[in-house]
């Protein structure tokens, strides 16, 4: 089985640099591929409220026979639970979903600026770590100024941001702006959906390494340092998409990859996006 790299948060917590995404795994079939996930040698989940099959990372756990403390669980607090008192209800309500007494990390999933509660959901996953809720806390698809409001009005940094990375979209401000603030990037969609599967520094790449095109696009997150959270319904490509730490891109495939960015989101932009339901 691969051994998957512990990165170090900046709360002293250790997370695998890649775990296993549960957006769109279909609530009735997730056990199953939790299960599948978990046999296959992943160690963190990534799942959300929002993605309605957190019930099946708990089962998934049980099924697989895997210990609890073995594994790194995130979730998040979706648009509709901002505010304090919903956030915290919220946490709750996905504690007992799953089944487990704390979460090892909770994302406040979306900024949401149009309803201006990000400030006070982060007061309250601040409040939850302290009661032991949840051991880390983090944010996902904030920009800077979003990261220096919660910074600026709790003084408490988020340990991860986790937003949409991938070879047509490389976000290289907005992950510089994570890391000067001490706050790891972690890649959503790394796999863009597929769309340069087939550009010319991927396939040669692959055809150098003897890799597939989404093992070189995951060991391309690897190198840059990033925290990455490929899903795979499929339990050969669950094993693929780990076996990404026995060899290496060079400097010149890593450049050649970097052309690739159009700046082209496949999902909302976060400054804008408001979907509550
Ligand atoms: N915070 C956020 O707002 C946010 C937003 C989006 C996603 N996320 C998180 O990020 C995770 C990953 O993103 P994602 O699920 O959108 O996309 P992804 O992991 O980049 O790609 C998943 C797609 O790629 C296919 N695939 C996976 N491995 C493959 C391989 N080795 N070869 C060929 N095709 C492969 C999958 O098909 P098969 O299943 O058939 O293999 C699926 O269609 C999510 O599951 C979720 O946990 C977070």
């Amino acid at each position: 089985m691969t051994d998957i790299p512990l990165l170090t948060l900046n709360d002293g917590q250790t997370m695998p640099q890649l775990g296993f995404g549960l957006w769109q795994v279909p609530p009735d079939a997730a056990t199953g591929i939790v299960k599948s996930a978990l046999e296959t040698g992943y160690r963190m989940l990534d799942s959300a409220y929002f993605y309605r099959n957190e019930a099946a990372v708990g089962d998934g756990l049980r099924a697989a026979g895997v210990a609890r403390e073995d594994v790194f669980i995130t979730t998040k607090v979706w648009n509709g639970d901002h505010g304090r008192a919903a956030a915290r209800a919220s946490i709750e309500r996905s504690l007992k979903t799953m089944g487990i007494d704390a979460l090892d990390l909770i994302l406040i999933h979306w900024p949401v600026p149009s309803r201006d509660l990000y400030v006070e959901t982060w007061q309250a996953l601040i409040e939850a770590r302290q009661d032991g809720l949840v051991r880390s806390i983090g944010v996902s698809n904030f920009n800077a100024e979003h990261l220096d409001r919660i910074i600026g009005e709790t003084g408490v940094t988020p340990v991860l941001n986790q937003i949409e990375v991938n070879p047509e979209l490389q976000q290289p401000q907005m992950r510089a702006a994570n890391a000067e603030r001490n706050i790891l990037t972690q890649s959503w969609t790394p796999l863009g959906n597929g769309r340069s599967f087939d550009a010319a520094p991927i396939t040669q790449a692959a055809a150098r390494t003897g890799k597939s095109p989404a093992q070189v696009i995951l060991r391309w997150h690897v190198q840059l340092g990033l925290a990455v959270i490929p899903r795979s319904v499929n339990p050969e490509r669950q094993a693929q998409n780990m076996d990404v730490f026995d060899f290496e891109l060079t400097a010149a495939e890593m450049e050649a990859i970097t052309t690739l960015d159009v700046g082209l989101r496949t999902g909302p932009d976060p400054s804008v996006f408001k979907l509550l339901g």
